[in-house]
């Protein structure tokens, strides 16, 4: 993806603005611009894909985009929704960048596992841009194997770190953008070096690895439904709808059903 630089920093708030963000600040305000410009290319005939980007680029940073007030209302969600019903109606800008990176680990010949987590890994940014990988572990923990939680949350930690073995490099565009090298806070710092030893690494650096294949313009469209099995067999969906189910989470998917509801 071709990121215009002026146009990027501008949207956050132009160069003061950005002076005063953390290293990894800048990073998700980062990401999730090259998300939602991926997000804005979808026809705004579907529902909940991109339709209401233009409003994401008048509140760039901050919560996610569920959580600042839209010009429309959200469409109304079924009684007992699915995985696929949230993509379809709320996971909005972030479904084609994860739909594109899912691809590419089936494409390349990943565990079903890891395309899943490929699948899931950044749709929390509807519901909270910060720590996103942190924020989507714990939405997805009661309904996955652990390792998939595991890569979803240190994804993030791992993403500007390189690893050679795998091919990963250190992402070029975040030193063209800023001009200077990402210098990780001391959590991502500490998390890094924690998942970087642990049995699970792998996991999460497959993630990564797919990630950066997950940002073209000019691919093709992918539906959902073509992740119908994978989701089927990778993701127990709660037989009284996600938001019901009685989780631990599931105040967090109400939250992304309702975003209008009074407090
Ligand atoms: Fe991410
Ligand atoms: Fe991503």
């Amino acid at each position: 993806m071709n990121i215009e630089r002026r146009k990027f920093l501008a949207s956050i708030g132009g160069a003061g603005a950005v002076a005063a963000l953390s290293h990894e600040d800048r990073a998700e305000a980062l990401e999730h611009y090259m998300t939602r410009q991926l997000g804005r290319t979808v026809p705004a005939a579907q529902p909940g894909r991109g339709g209401q980007a233009g409003q994401d680029e008048r509140s760039p940073r901050g919560t996610g985009r569920l959580f600042t007030p839209q010009p429309e209302p959200w469409g109304p969600m079924p009684e007992r929704p699915t995985l696929i019903d949230f993509f379809n109606h709320r996971f909005g800008a972030t479904a084609r960048h994860v739909l594109q990176s899912a691809t590419h680990a089936v494409e390349t010949g990943q565990p079903e596992r890891t395309v899943f987590a490929c699948l899931i890994h950044d749709v929390t940014q509807g519901l909270m841009r910060v720590d996103h990988g942190y924020w989507g572990a714990q939405l997805f923990a009661p309904y996955v194997d652990e390792r998939v939680s595991w890569a979803v949350k240190y994804h993030q930690p791992l993403r500007f770190f390189p690893d050679e073995s795998v091919g990963y490099e250190y992402p070029e565009m975040y030193n063209r953008i800023y001009g200077v090298d990402y210098e990780p806070d001391e959590y991502i710092k500490a998390d890094h070096e924690f998942a970087r030893n642990h049995r699970y690494y792998m996991e999460a650096r497959l993630v990564t690895v797919n990630d950066q294949y997950a940002f073209d313009e000019n691919a093709r469209e992918i539906e959902i439904e073509e992740f119908t099995d994978v989701i089927g067999r990778q993701f127990r969906q709660p037989r009284e709808g996600l938001g019901f189910d009685n989780s631990p989470v599931a105040h967090m998917w109400r939250s992304m059903m309702f975003p209008d509801n009074p407090l």
